[in-house]
């Protein structure tokens, strides 16, 4: 098989328009990876609930979803007052994820200019480019990345034997996006392909999206994976058991600082001082070039104390239940994402090739889609 004929390993969108422009099906999150439910959303309201309420999540997905949340209001009201009104509910769902800004940008680009009675057909239709696209520039991304986990392969072919071993942290993978996934973009494509992989799955606390998501995901597509615990990562990169690391990302500032899942940052780390390779998929729709120093002035979103004082899981009789981990009381902080300093970082894998978290390498990448072609 050859990389053009790879495709994406599972048939689910995570968001979908639905026929007649009156609603978006998505999958809710919140029960996987237990139950698979489809949920339709059919205004901006419940969009704005999907996404700070995380049924939907992944800084691709929230822009998706937002841009469809748009398109819905449109349909209701399409005049300036409304749809400005929308825009600024949207943004505020959630602070970090870069994505959601440029998508309502793309938005307002369409809208704007139109009589409000061609808004609605208009706005559906560049919701639906824009889904179309993260399909798109994702695939672009796997074909970016794969040949770095084929010379990884081939480095530890000639040492020794065994599968090139990958550690991801978060969920990257195609729930996080429209299809594909960023960071798990080239580990599909990989395994496809016959390279012999494995994956080290963090359980990324509060939310354990690498327990319950990336795991789900791997373990469907038949790529081999392990799930650890947060704090394993550093312990494996000193017993040589990771090849290289490859994360998504929230917000990529111009001089490279990569804003990601909390925990990030102490993986990079961890890489920096076992000579691991660290590697950050980056769509550019996550690249912020108005912000320079990500560790001042990337906005980190807190979310509720609850997510770090309970745990939800299955319990034996196959129930949902949550459970209390902490002393009653006991107070708890839950800041959502941190920021890896450009210097950590080896390289971001983007749709326009490997680029060096560099300024200048940076600002030739204005943020855009994949139809606008490689910057040059
Ligand atoms: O809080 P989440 O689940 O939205 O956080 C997701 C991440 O941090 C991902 O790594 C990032 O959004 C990239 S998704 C391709």
């Amino acid at each position: 098989m050859r990389v053009e004929d790879t495709q994406p390993p599972h048939a689910e969108r995570p968001i979908r328009a639905l026929p007649g422009s009156a609603a978006v099906e998505i999958i809710d999150q919140r029960w996987l990876p237990h139950e698979l439910r489809l949920v339709q959303l059919q205004d901006v309201n419940s969009v704005t609930t999907a996404i700070g309420d995380m049924w939907v999540r992944g800084a691709p997905l929230i822009g998706a979803t937002a841009a469809f949340g748009i398109a819905l209001q449109a349909r209701h009201d399409a005049s300036d007052a409304a749809l400005a009104a929308a825009t600024a509910q949207l943004q505020q769902a959630r602070p970090t994820a870069v994505n959601l800004a440029w998508a309502l940008r793309r938005m307002a680009r369409v809208w704007r200019p139109l009589p409000p009675a061609a808004r609605a057909a208009a706005t559906w239709a560049e919701a639906q480019a824009i889904a179309a696209e993260d399909l798109a520039v994702n695939a672009a991304i796997g074909r970016t990345g794969l040949p770095i986990l084929q010379a990884l392969a081939a480095q530890r072919a000639a040492v020794g034997s065994g599968p090139l071993q990958v550690l991801t942290h978060c969920n990257a993978g195609w729930l996080a996006t429209v299809g594909w996934g960023t960071a798990t973009a080239p580990i599909y494509m990989a395994h496809a392909l016959g390279l012999k992989l494995h994956v080290w799955v963090d359980e990324t606390r509060p939310r354990n999206q690498g327990a319950s998501l990336t795991a789900w995901e791997l373990g469907r597509a038949g790529v081999p994976h392990t799930v650890v615990a947060d704090n394993a990562g550093g312990h494996l990169m000193q017993q040589r058991q990771v090849d290289l690391v490859i994360v998504g990302c929230d917000r990529v500032t111009a001089r490279g600082d990569v804003c990601n899942k909390i925990g990030t940052y102490l993986k990079a780390l961890a890489a920096h001082d076992n000579g691991v390779p660290f590697y950050v998929a980056m769509p550019t729709s996550t690249l912020d070039l108005s912000l320079d120093d990500g560790l001042a002035e990337i906005p980190i979103e807190e979310r509720s104390a609850r997510e770090v004082t309970h745990l939800t899981g299955r319990d034996a009789a196959g129930q949902l239940v949550e459970v209390q981990v902490t002393p009653d009381g006991a107070a708890a902080a839950n800041p959502a994402f941190d920021v890896t300093p450009a210097r950590l970082v080896t390289g971001l894998i983007t749709e326009r090739g490997l680029v060096a978290a560099q300024a200048d390498a940076l600002r030739r990448l204005q943020p855009g889609a994949a139809a606008e072609g490689p910057s040059t």
